[in-house]
């Protein structure tokens, strides 16, 4: 295993104690965690006494129409953890009907749609009117608890009342991110085995049509399966298709419903949701979230990494097709009663000042976004987030890659005005919640490094080859977690095999993240990026056999190998290598052809922003790629090749360099 991204931490750096503001508030509640002292009692709590912890964590934090008398069984060794499972509950009562029958006039979602000026408030009161009146349509079409239903949506707060819709009846859902393609998203509404779909006429963004119903519509050609689609009004484009019986649009369905529907009691453990997400192969994993254990990870870590409390107004601006968005824009805010921003649009629209304005206009308390944002805005000058006022911000917190200590700082002193916490979130679609982070009132801050595991989360650094565990500080290998928490996923929708296969049976005993990582001298944990055939472009990962096999796709192309660069502002950026067949020549007109291959049989997401034409990939005597020749090559780390003995002709190598650096 070879590890993709390996800054080094400096040797020394600055330390960020948290805020004195923050830990003594005047005039506000006091945080409900406020000293290193104070976390590591509750951490070790949660680790020695694991049973009293979350048995108080799950009562505080949910309401039970049956209590569980036991917290957990199974072990990662054996791949059968369950949490609660004699526990039942809903997940829609939980998030919906707890706070509409204590004030329905309470703020559930601010929806800040695409247009600025627009904004609109779905009080907790009409969150639960729509959510019956949607479950009741979606009884209608003969949908029972434990059936699967996919949902392809723009941005608006209709996308989380169809979440919330499934999970008051026990349904499963699948969001598919509306970025992707029709064949990406007939590949896992096929997978899920979904009967139907709930889609939007078209999206918006940044002042652009989005053709989503079309896209539904070409992807289905390939799922006879599917009986109905569900159609949101979001534009009104009349010359969107629509093809009655199988399409029902929202506002008629809706209508003919009676605004109540009594919420279906499910185990904790019975599945909530799955999430595509891409792994070391070309096929995507339908990760399984289950009701008692995810809802529980993603309202607790909530609360305690972003201090979240009564009258907050929370921004996360992820896409809910992105676990980021499942967890800390739908279900952890609603699980705490908070009021949460869903965003439409884009950072940079109609201008750069977009976040901050709608910072300042909600006042919002809680920022969460990605670094690869942070670093985009930080390149458009100062003064968009300076005319704005941010003085409503406490934490602001940041998810999906390292964030390098330039932006890190640029967050910290022209967003947060060094007067806020920021909080460096590690964690994955497979973690369901945070793993590692800071809390914000107690944690000394180190740019770059995710600092502490969470409540419950016992972390090891594992040497990769032998697998021992590296104890002690100072230390790195391979990040991997030693006893199951509550929020993990189950399961590979499926495919339990290969589940157990890609993070139970690497290491057995250990739960195996796939980022390499290491424990400095203070303890503190550093993420070192994938040590596997993921790159994550812009917090969004890829599978570069997923690439590769769309590249494959296309009648020119004979083999292709992709990697990852790094890239200043996505973190990392495609670049894919390609041999043709015979007859084919390197014209700019068939890269282009190959890059829309990978559009179209994907999304825009996995454009390769290098596409290199190569008559030779560098291969072992027996014939396999040696990506991690291609890999050191595109990070301009040619002269640190390593061991080429393999290497079947080297004679390839100069060419091959040439060309990058041509290319790069
Ligand atoms: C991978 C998970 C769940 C968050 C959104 C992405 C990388 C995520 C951090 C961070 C360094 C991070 C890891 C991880 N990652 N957060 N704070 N610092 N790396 O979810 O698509 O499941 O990707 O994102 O490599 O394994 P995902």
């Amino acid at each position: 295993m070879t590890t993709t991204t390996t800054d080094e931490q400096p040797t020394s750096v600055a330390v960020y104690p948290p805020h004195p503001r923050l830990v003594n508030p005047e005039g506000r509640e006091k945080p409900w965690v406020s000293s290193m002292a104070e976390y590591e009692a509750l951490y070790k709590e949660s680790i020695e006494e694991p049973s009293r912890f979350w048995t108080r964590m799950a009562n505080e934090t949910l309401s039970w129409d049956r209590p569980f008398s036991q917290v957990s069984q199974g072990s990662l060794k054996d791949g059968d953890m369950a949490w609660f499972p004699d526990g039942r509950l809903n997940v829609a009562y939980n998030c919906v009907d707890r706070w509409a029958s204590k004030d329905p006039s309470r703020v559930a979602f601010l929806y800040e749609a695409d247009e600025p000026g627009q904004a609109t408030k779905v009080t907790y009161g009409e969150l639960l009117a729509q959510v019956c009146s949607l479950a009741n349509v979606l009884t209608s079409f003969g949908l029972r608890k434990g059936e699967t239903v996919a949902i392809y949506m723009p941005m608006i707060p209709e996308a989380a009342v169809a979440m919330l819709a499934c999970a008051r009846l026990g349904l499963v859902h699948t969001v598919v991110f509306a970025g992707f393609s029709s064949s990406s998203l007939a590949e896992r509404v096929a997978d899920a085995r979904a009967r139907v779909v709930i889609t939007a006429d078209e999206g918006l963004r940044g002042g652009r049509p989005i053709r989503t119903k079309a896209i539904v519509d070409e992807a289905l050609k390939s799922c006879p399966d599917v009986e109905k689609v569900l159609v949101f009004r979001r534009t009104g484009n009349e010359s969107v298709s629509f093809s009655a019986p199988r399409d029902v649009w929202w506002h008629e369905a809706v209508a003919a419903q009676r605004p109540y529907c009594p919420p279906v009691p499910v185990s904790a453990e019975d599945p909530l949701f799955l999430l595509y997400t891409s792994g070391s192969t070309g096929k995507p994993k339908g990760v399984v979230h289950t009701s008692g254990g995810y809802l529980l990870g993603a309202g607790l870590t909530l609360k305690y990494v972003f201090d979240i409390h009564d009258g907050d107004v929370f921004c996360c601006t992820a896409d809910i097709g992105w676990i980021t968005g499942h967890s800390y824009v739908v279900y952890g805010p609603l699980a705490l009663g908070a009021t949460s921003v869903i965003f439409e649009s884009v950072p940079t629209y109609p201008d750069a000042s977009r976040y901050w304005r709608l910072v300042e206009e909600h006042k919002i308390t809680q920022f969460y976004t990605a670094p690869t944002a942070i670093r985009a805005l930080r390149r458009h000058g100062d003064d968009f987030v300076t005319r704005c006022d941010l003085s409503s911000l406490r934490v602001i917190g940041s998810v999906g890659e390292p964030i390098n200590p330039e932006a890190w700082s640029w967050y910290n002193e022209v967003v947060g005005g060094s007067r806020c916490a920021v909080v460096d979130t590690y964690w994955q679609t497979e973690t369901g919640s945070h793993v590692i982070t800071p809390l914000p009132c107690a944690t000394p801050a180190k740019p770059g490094s995710a600092t502490f595991p969470f409540f419950g989360v016992e972390l090891a650094i594992l040497d990769p080859t032998t697998g021992v565990e590296l104890e002690g500080d100072d230390v790195s290998g391979v990040l991997a977690i030693k006893r199951p928490w509550p929020s993990m996923a189950r399961t590979i929708a499926g495919d339990h095999k290969r589940f157990l296969d890609t993070y139970l049976n690497p290491y057995p005993g250990y739960y195996f993240a796939g980022d390499g990582a290491s424990r400095d001298a203070d303890g503190y944990y550093w993420i070192r990026g994938r040590v596997d055939d993921v790159i994550n472009v812009s917090g969004h990962r890829m599978s570069t056999a997923e690439v590769e096999s769309a590249l494959i796709g296309h009648k020119a192309v004979a083999e292709s190998a992709v990697v990852g660069a790094p890239d200043e502002l996505t973190g990392q950026a495609i670049c894919a290598f390609v041999t043709l067949k015979d007859g084919f020549e390197t014209t700019d007109v068939l890269k282009g052809e190959l890059v829309k291959e990978v559009r179209t049989r994907i999304g825009p997401i996995a454009t390769p922003k290098t596409l290199i034409l190569v008559d030779e990939l560098p291969k072992t005597r027996s014939g396999k790629i040696i990506r991690r020749i291609l890999r050191k090559v595109v990070a301009g780390e040619a002269d640190q090749l390593g061991d080429l003995s393999t290497l079947s002709d080297p004679s390839i190598l100069d060419v091959l360099i040439t060309k990058v650096a041509a290319a790069l």
